[in-house]
């Protein structure tokens, strides 16, 4: 009899050592080991009984059958398909990452509802009973036409009840709760989840079948456990929020059809997720009609589409000895070095100051682009004037407070001309790349962050009211 053999595998990137200890020596990461049994892991993966094999056939390539970008199967649901794409492509394997009540389950229903018109969609679900998916089927207004739903856990009835149904699409909800009987882990551990992915994977790949797999990530806002599937998967898509708001944002992290980089943008209402239609102008929604000080806009791009953020910041005297920094929606490293380089550069006293900055609406951005305006929206409330509220900022801060350039600045200054904004302040090295004739919206441009003091008291000084489309 084989002596059952333990080892320590790190539950977040699957390394695997003899001996416990704190740290995984991999990934870094703290109390991640867990012991495991070896030996039936290792049996199913290299002797033990496949539910699907893949084709080992060869095939000439002249031979090939390719399916090109025709055969792409749309939702229905704008935000989605344009971010994967087109669309869904025949037997493609996604992951949908996401905290727990982010609304995972929600889209993957409404997604499934949409795609039975084209196909069966087998919705199985190891969280929800059959009468609580129901529920939310009704609640979400739900086509019946050619959806299943199954609840289960178990895998060899999920392969079974696939074969028996042959849908042509089928959601995994979740990915952590599923088992496979035969191993010895826990569902949701490292070894069960790879290796249930990976026979599912199987399964689809030879049979043409797509796979929706839904997966929860820890705290730390990586995929616990599915994250060893990033690789296996064709897609991968993480669906986010800020606490407290409505806005979800769908971004695309891997895709080997189509774009990365791109986001989704979804409000989460009392029947679903609805799309964001209006994105570029989404975020200036709620705008007060005067403008205000410590408010000033900018244009992030998030995959293709210019989005109009509004930065906002706050500086008040601190009541303590340590004055707090605090960003929301921005990195607050990044807010910490301009803050340095206000100081340093424009020699602005912020020692004493309480100084809070967020991005309006609940989304998270990263650019560099947004700088400037991080910038701007700090001497604004520092100084308590308001900007102009026809005005945006566009420019990455170096640390002499040089103003950089940022990637295609010509697409963000359209979307806001288009909004009806009067005057960008960008990049001195950009305005020669804008050549196209006829803007009207005025270029200001600056070569050093402190060009734009002179600019905060200058002329009166007009509402959003007064031309701005949102
Ligand atoms: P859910 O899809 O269950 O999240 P996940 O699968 O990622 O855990 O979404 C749960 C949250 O969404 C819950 O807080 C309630 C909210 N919700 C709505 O606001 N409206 C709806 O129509 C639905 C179905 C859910
Ligand atoms: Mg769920």
């Amino acid at each position: 009899m084989a002596r059952l053999k333990t080892v320590y595998k790190c539950q977040e990137c699957g390394f695997e050592g003899l001996k416990w200890s704190g740290q995984c020596s991999d990934c870094g990461r703290w109390n991640t080991l867990v012991e495991e049994a070896v030996e039936a892991g290792r049996a199913a993966r290299t002797g033990g009984r496949s539910l699907a094999a893949l084709s080992s056939e060869v095939v000439r390539a002249s031979e090939l059958k390719v399916h090109s970008d025709g055969l792409r199967h749309p939702t229905g649901i704008g935000e989605f398909d344009r971010l994967l794409g087109g669309g869904l492509v025949e037997a493609q394997v996604l992951l949908l990452g996401g905290e727990p009540g982010v609304g995972k389950s929600t889209l993957m229903l409404q997604i499934a509802s949409r795609f039975s018109r084209v196909g069966k969609v087998l919705y199985v679900s190891g969280e929800e009973s059959i009468e609580q998916i129901a529920q939310r089927a009704v609640r979400l207004g739900c086509e019946a036409g050619k959806l299943f739903f199954l609840s289960e856990t178990r895998l060899e009835r999920i392969v079974e009840v696939m074969r028996e149904v042959s849908p042509k699409w089928i959601v995994l909800d979740s990915i952590q709760t599923v088992y496979r009987e035969e191993l010895p882990n826990a569902p949701g551990s490292v070894t069960q989840v790879r290796e249930c992915a990976g026979e599912l994977l199987r399964l689809a790949k030879s049979s043409g079948i797509g796979i929706f797999l839904l997966g929860h990530v820890t705290k730390e806002g990586d995929l616990a456990g599915p994250r060893v599937l990033e690789h296996l998967v064709d897609t991968v898509l993480y669906f986010e929020s800020e606490s407290q708001h409505s806005l979800r944002v769908l971004r695309v992290y891997k895709n080997r059809f189509g774009p990365t980089q791109e986001v989704g943008l979804f409000e989460m209402q009392e029947r679903g997720l609805k799309e964001v239609l209006n994105a570029s102008s989404f975020f200036l929604q709620e705008r007060s009609t005067n403008p205000l000080s410590g408010s000033c806009i900018s244009a992030s791009l998030e995959g293709s589409r210019p989005l109009l953020v509004d930065i906002q910041a706050l500086v008040s005297r601190s009541p303590y000895g340590i004055p707090r920094r605090m960003a929301t929606g921005l990195d607050l490293n990044r807010v910490l070095i301009l803050v340095a380089v206000l100081e340093r550069r424009l020699r602005l006293r912020l020692e004493g100051h309480d100084l809070f900055v967020s991005v309006a609406g609940g989304i998270r951005l990263k650019e560099p682009a947004l700088d400037l305006a991080v910038c701007a929206a700090l001497l604004s409330a520092l100084k308590d004037a308001p900007w102009d509220a026809q005005w945006m900022f566009l420019g990455e801060v170096g640390l002499s407070g040089e103003i950089r350039r940022v990637p295609r600045l010509a697409e963000r200054l359209m979307e806001a001309e288009k909004l009806g904004f009067r005057k960008a302040f960008i990049p001195a090295r950009s305005f020669s790349e804008l050549r196209r004739e006829g803007w009207k919206i005025e270029r200001a441009p600056l070569e050093h962050l402190s060009e734009i003091l002179s600019q905060l008291h200058s002329g009166p000084v007009s509402s959003p009211s007064e031309g701005i489309r949102t």
